[in-house]
């Protein structure tokens, strides 16, 4: 059986920059360019507030989430993606569950994020989840790709 693990990215740890750049990879394989995040991958993890989670198979990098808290109000999860060969073995849903759990300790009490309609998987995987669709905006990606909108709200009482 393989071994499956979620680690969270530690910007000052020795592997950092080989895993940067492997999801670099896998991000320009992944998303098009208007989705994709590659040519500001750093960037973004330098920001204050966010959060890299790395799932390895068998010692592999196999897929990843980015989330993070811009404000005490909400966080988002601003990236989630498995490699193909990986999809469709509940990577996809481990990983997702382990980013609202990181958000959850931010005490927040909303998750945000923004999907293309179009992408089925993420969308079914997202309202599993109980995120719901909050609104449409039109070319949020680019002039002919859409997103929704979606939330997932923390019940304060729990
Ligand atoms: C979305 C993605 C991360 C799902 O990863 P995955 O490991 O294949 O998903 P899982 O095996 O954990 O499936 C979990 C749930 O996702 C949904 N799902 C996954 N694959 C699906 C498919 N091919 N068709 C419909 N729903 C699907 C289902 O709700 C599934 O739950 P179920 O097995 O109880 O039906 C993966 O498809 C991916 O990387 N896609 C490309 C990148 C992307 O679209 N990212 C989201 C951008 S916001």
């Amino acid at each position: 059986m393989a071994s499956v693990a979620i680690v969270e990215l530690h910007r000052n740890s020795g592997n950092c920059i080989k895993t940067v750049e492997e999801i670099v990879k896998l991000e320009r394989k992944i998303f098009p360019k208007h989705e994709s995040l590659a040519t500001f991958f750093d960037d973004e993890l330098r920001k204050k507030n966010t959060g890299l989670l790395c799932l390895h198979v068998d010692g592999e990098l196999a897929g990843y989430a980015m989330y993070s808290w811009p404000s005490s109000l909400f966080a988002s999860i601003t990236k989630l993606a498995v490699k193909e060969q990986w999809r469709g073995k509940g990577h996809g849903e481990a990983l997702l569950k382990a980013a609202i759990e990181k958000c959850r300790t931010r005490k927040v009490s909303r998750i945000m994020l923004h999907v293309d309609p179009m992408r089925t998987p993420a969308l079914n995987l997202y309202k599993k989840h109980g995120f719901q669709v909050d609104c449409l905006i039109e070319r949020y990606y680019s002039s002919d790709r859409n997103a929704y909108r979606m939330y997932l709200d923390f019940d304060e009482s729990k």
